[in-house]
């Protein structure tokens, strides 16, 4: 990828977005997109080189549901060190910062997906602790894990299981928001909230079932 001005980067995410409101968190105020292939030419016009699919555009039912659960069960987050892994658009990050967490830790790999968390949690006005490292297989001693719609590849479900199973082991509260996509090991898993949020067909294949809060069976 040709190197990019991060001032570029975040002029990019403003330019195909537009701040609105997601299903379930009408506090919130998010720069989404109503589709993904006008965001996704974009990035890769802007790029210079293939970009994967532009997913901090949207905010996922699984990170919606969780955003939902911190909001209304503000005890799971509040005075706590928080991690929201892959955090897209940052919908489930500054629902804990507004649910009363000390810190929020949001990691991501995508350079675009930064700049929208940042963008999204200026408008928030609240403040997030953005990454732009790979944490699998880490612990840093958070006390809560927010996970919220990564289980859509075989071998990222993998590493990101094995890797929640032991933080869930030395005590970390770990919560996985998901629809019940292919990858999702719902065997070792228990549901622990249900919430039905708007499907976006252009953005989702899965809009046929609730987004669900899930966490790792004791
Ligand atoms: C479907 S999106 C979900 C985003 C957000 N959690 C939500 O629910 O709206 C999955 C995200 O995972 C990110 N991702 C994949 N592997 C990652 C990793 N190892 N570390 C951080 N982010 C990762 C992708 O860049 C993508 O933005």
């Amino acid at each position: 990828m040709r190197r990019l001005h991060n001032g570029r980067v975040h002029e990019l995410v403003r330019q195909v977005t537009k701040v609105g409101v997601a299903s379930l968190v009408p506090e919130l105020v998010l720069r989404l997109a109503p589709e993904p292939i006008a965001p996704w030419e974009a990035t890769e016009r802007k790029a210079g080189s293939i970009q994967g699919p532009p997913f901090w555009a949207h905010a996922w039912p699984g990170g919606l549901a969780l955003a939902r659960l911190v909001l209304d069960g503000p005890g799971l987050v509040k005075g706590k060190r928080v991690l929201d892994f892959a955090s897209g658009c940052g919908v489930s990050a500054i629902a804990a910062v507004k649910a009363g967490a000390s810190e929020v830790f949001a990691t991501e790999l995508d350079v675009f997906a930064i700049a929208a968390i940042e963008e999204n949690a200026a408008l928030n006005q609240v403040a997030v602790q953005v990454r732009s490292d790979d944490v699998i297989g880490r612990d840093e001693g958070w006390d809560t894990v927010l996970v919220g719609d990564v289980f859509y590849q075989a071998e990222l479900s993998r590493q990101v299981m094995a890797w929640l199973q032991k933080l869930h082991a030395r005590g970390a509260e770990v919560r996985i928001g998901d629809p019940g996509r292919s990858f999702l090991p719902m065997d070792l898993l228990e549901c622990v909230a249900t919430f039905a949020v708007v499907p976006v067909p252009a953005w989702d294949s899965v809009v046929d079932r609730p987004a669900r809060v899930w966490r790792l069976r004791r």
